[in-house]
């Protein structure tokens, strides 16, 4: 397969972690001879720091010429500390997804047996979980009227969603059920929000043309307790954007990092894939970032594609080196040599050797590894 791919890498550790996941398709490339083309293009603060603007025509204009979008990371705390900067990496980011109409964000999560002791939750509560958040990604109160009184002392941000937004993404959260456990559980707050009566009456209306999966509901403030009490009971999780931004961060415990998380934004005609994890300013340049969100990511762009067997494989190697401890710092007590280069590189040679990795490692672990 052909396949050409927008590389936006943007910012802090974003482009250490987006070099391994490009590490990694080239490995695929090789071995399953497909053709992947990678074109670079600049977002968020660096692209604020060239152009002074978050998201260039030039960085849209690849995107939209490109088969897939590889994302990195973006923010910067110079902006985050100052409340009143008018242009923001963040805003590259949220234009990119409405302009690409990415409307629905998939983030898998998981439990990996090998990592069950570095949640700080009890190993039998996360055992097993396996849990698909559907997140809206493209309305809400990300994208509502936004107003700040000329006194500067009052504010507000519009929460609106139409049945027509609600519905698109629902459809693709009860399909992803009908593969895996049949069941969706909506997270809203429709004790209290308007928008949220409003999904539970069109989900409940999409659900009966799935009859096959069981649909429930749960308000928010509870849903963020569930999480941590008993992950297990969740199967497909859907909701809008602010709640869904909110309760995948907190998922991400259960998996003993957030390094770990990878995310697909998909929308009728545009893809794009990227790690969970921000830009992580503190980390960058020294190669302690986890690169496996990424590289997981990678593996979801191979699946939107229909690319299983390579995907698969990808994740192979991602368990592997789990189980080795090839393992960047947040995971690693045992080694703390581990860069984030080094878990690329193991990755990338599981997937031109899957039967003898074993062997690399004790190279990698000397950091004698000859694998670029
Ligand atoms: C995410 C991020 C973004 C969001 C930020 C960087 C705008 O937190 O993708 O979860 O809030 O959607
Ligand atoms: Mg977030």
């Amino acid at each position: 397969m052909k396949l050409s791919i927008a590389v936006l890498a943007g910012d802090g550790i974003g482009p250490e972690v987006t070099n391994q996941a490009i590490k990694v398709l080239k490995a695929v490339a090789l071995e399953f001879d497909h053709t992947f083309l990678f074109n670079e293009a600049a977002v968020g603060a660096t692209a604020i720091d060239m152009f002074n603007n978050p998201l260039p025509d030039e960085t849209l204009k690849l995107c939209k010429a490109s088969d897939a979008i590889l994302f990195g990371a973006i923010g910067d705390p110079k902006y985050d500390n100052d409340p009143s900067a008018k242009v923001r990496p963040e805003q590259g980011l949220l234009k990119l997804r409405k302009e690409l109409g990415l409307y629905a964000n998939i983030r898998p999560v998981k439990a990996y047996e090998t990592l069950l002791s570095k949640s700080p939750l009890k190993k039998q509560i996360i055992q097993g979980t396996d849990i698909s958040i559907y997140r809206e990604l493209t309305g809400g109160i990300y994208f509502g009227e936004k107003k700040l009184s000329e006194d500067g002392n009052t504010a507000s941000d519009l929460c609106e969603y139409s049945r027509f937004e609600i519905e698109r993404i629902a459809h693709l959260a009860f399909k992803a059920a009908q593969t895996r456990k049949k069941k969706v559980t909506l997270v809203d707050k429709a004790n209290v929000l308007e928008t949220s009566r409003l999904w539970r009456k069109v989900v409940t209306e999409v659900a009966e043309n799935y009859k096959d999966v069981g649909l429930d509901f749960l308000f928010v403030d509870n849903a963020a307790m569930q999480m941590i009490l008993n992950p297990k009971q969740f199967d497909v999780i859907l909701t809008e954007n602010l709640f869904g931004d909110v309760i995948s961060d907190e998922a991400s415990v259960i998996g003993g990092s957030i390094g770990l998380l990878a995310s697909a934004s998909v929308g009728d005609k545009y893809a794009m894939f990227e790690p969970i994890h921000g830009s992580y300013p503190q980390a960058t340049g020294k190669g302690i970032a986890n690169p496996i969100a990424a590289i997981l990511s990678a593996a979801m762009l191979l699946e939107h594609f229909k690319l299983y067997e390579e995907a698969e494989l990808i994740k192979e190697g991602v368990e592997k080196s789990l189980k080795l401890h090839i393992t960047t710092p947040d995971l690693n007590s045992k080694f703390d040599t581990i860069t984030t280069t080094k878990v690329g590189d193991f990755i990338a040679d599981f997937i031109s050797n899957p039967k003898d990795s074993n062997l690399n490692f004790s190279n990698i672990h000397l950091g004698q590894s000859t694998i670029i």
